[in-house]
Order: structure tokens, then C-alpha cells, then sequence
């Protein structure tokens, strides 16, 4: 069983991503860090030195490899992944893609303290963070919605995401057991 939690920055995909594997007795992988291992590089000194388009690329390549060599896990995907390239249809079809909705204020709330590390919005003050996750949240939520099954961001009990994503394991056809 292939998991791919999907959603933007701040949504919780790195934190409810463990419990959920743990639930599941599924191991846990976050894509951003199999690209900094891959690359020998942070996230931020990709984006830095070869700029958005070469990380889109990366993430892209890392994303599919990892698909071709593993069947059961739980991944935390970066909050473009499912926006660039055919990521969210390869994970659609290979795999239950959960996305974790959060509302633009609370994302902006939970962003303002979680901003270094990220290369999108690092450089941001409070109005243009504001403005940014609301620009973006126009153009991604069109992606993010294309998930087969929707959870609320918010929520800290995980056993009716895990129920829901049994139900959807079971009836896929595509998935023989
Ligand atoms: C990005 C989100 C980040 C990371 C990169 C780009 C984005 O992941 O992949 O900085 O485009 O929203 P998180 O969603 O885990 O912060």
C-alpha cells in the first residue's frame, strides 16, 4: 500500500505522516529529505544555488524512483509536488493520495513560526506571507482537490483516516491485496 499525503507547507504531513505509517505498520519516508540525500544538499541550498525549476526536477526523478522500487509506505510530499509535472497522476495511479486541508489562516498562523527552512516563503514578512499562501492556495487547491480521499488538517484523532484509507485500499482493483 502506497500512501501520499498531499498539501501545503504547514499542513501537517511531516507530523500526522509518522503516526499514520505507525497505524498502518507502514514505514514513513518524507520526500524533501530522500531529494537532500540525494542531491548531498538542503532543500534551501538547491532552491539557492540551482533555483526552483532544477528542485521541481529533482523532485520529480526522486519521486518516481521511489515508486519504482517501493510498494507499502507512508510519504510526506512537498507542499508543489502534486502541482508540477504528472506527480499527482503517477501517485494517483500507483497509490491513495490523502490531502490534508488546512484553512489559509491557520496555514499562515502555523507558517509565520516555520518559515526558515522554507525557501518559498523564508524571505517573507507577515503581509506577503499572507498574500502568498493565499495566491498560491488559488492555484494548488485545484491540484490538492484531485486527491482520492480528504482529510481535515486539524484533526489529532487518526483512526477514521486510517479506517477511510483501508476502505480505499480494499477496493482498489488495481491493488490485489
Ligand atoms: C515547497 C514545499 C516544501 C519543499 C519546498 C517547496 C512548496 O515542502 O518541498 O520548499 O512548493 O510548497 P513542505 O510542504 O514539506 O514544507
Amino acid at each position: 500500500m502506497r500512501i501520499f499525503l498531499i498539501g501545503y507547507m504547514g499542513s501537517g504531513k511531516s507530523t500526522l505522516g509518522p503516526e499514520l505509517a505507525k497505524a498502518l505498520r507502514l514505514h514513513f519516508h518524507d520526500l524533501d529529505k530522500i531529494i537532500e540525500a540525494e542531491a548531498w544538499m538542503s532543500i534551501k541550498d538547491i532552491f539557492r544555488k540551482q533555483g526552483e525549476e532544477a528542485f521541481r526536477i529533482k523532485e520529480r526523478e526522486a519521486l518516481q524512483k521511489f515508486v519504482a522500487g517501493h510498494d507499502d509506505f507512508v510519504m510526506a510530499t512537498g507542499g508543489g509536488t502534486p502541482c508540477f509535472f504528472d506527480n499527482l497522476e503517477l501517485m494517483n495511479t500507483c497509490g491513495t493520495t490523502v490531502y490534508l486541508e488546512v484553512e489559509a489562516l491557520e496555514l499562515f498562523r502555523r507558517l509565520q513560526h516555520q518559515k526558515a527552512e522554507r525557501p518559498m516563503i523564508s524571505r517573507l514578512g507577515d503581509a506577503a506571507l499572507w498574500n502568498r499562501i493565499r495566491e498560491h492556495l488559488l492555484v494548488r487547491t485545484a491540484h490538492y482537490e484531485q486527491a482520492a480521499l480528504r482529510w481535515d488538517g486539524k484533526r489529532r484523532d487518526i483512526g477514521p483516516l486510517v479506517e477511510m484509507i483501508q476502505t480505499a485500499g480494499s477496493t482498489d482493483a488495481s491493488n490485489p491485496g
